[in-house]
């Protein structure tokens, strides 16, 4: 699985750490998470990705379309964060092929996410 390619929860969970970090540098998308526990949301994104990634435990929380309703996030928006998991998953090390299959996992959710 691609779970186990990256390297396993471990992996996974130091990727979210930067693509969250990174997140959070770029004033053009870090104002979503103000007031959010960073800590508990790369949890829960590192254990959504987990299971989107082939890894053995299901995804235990929240619908996704439900949890970002209302959030107002654009296209554009979505993409400049897409980069910013690419970006995580290349500075981590991982292959190009591999950062590739992780990112177009990650995309399964734009419909979910994108409500402006
Ligand atoms: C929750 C914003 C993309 C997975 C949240 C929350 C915010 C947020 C603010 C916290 C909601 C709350 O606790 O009240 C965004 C923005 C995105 C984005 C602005 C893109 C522009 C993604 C992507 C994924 C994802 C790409 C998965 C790969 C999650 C998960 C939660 C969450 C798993 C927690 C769900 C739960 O509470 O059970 N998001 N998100 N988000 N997001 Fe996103």
């Amino acid at each position: 699985t691609l779970f186990e390619q990256l390297g396993g929860e471990a992996a996974v969970t130091a990727v979210t750490t930067q693509f969250y970090a990174n997140i959070q540098a770029d004033p053009t998308v870090a104002n979503f998470f103000n007031g959010i526990n960073m800590a508990d949301q790369t949890n829960k994104t590192a254990s959504f990705l987990c299971a989107a990634l082939g890894g053995p435990k299901a995804w235990g929380g929240r619908n996704l379309k439900e949890v970002h309703a209302n959030m107002g996030v654009t296209n554009a928006q979505f993409t400049t964060v897409i980069g910013h998991l690419r970006s995580a998953l290349t500075s981590a090390g991982v292959a190009a092929a591999l950062v590739d299959q992780t990112v177009a996992v990650a995309e399964t959710v734009r419909g979910d996410v994108v409500t402006a």
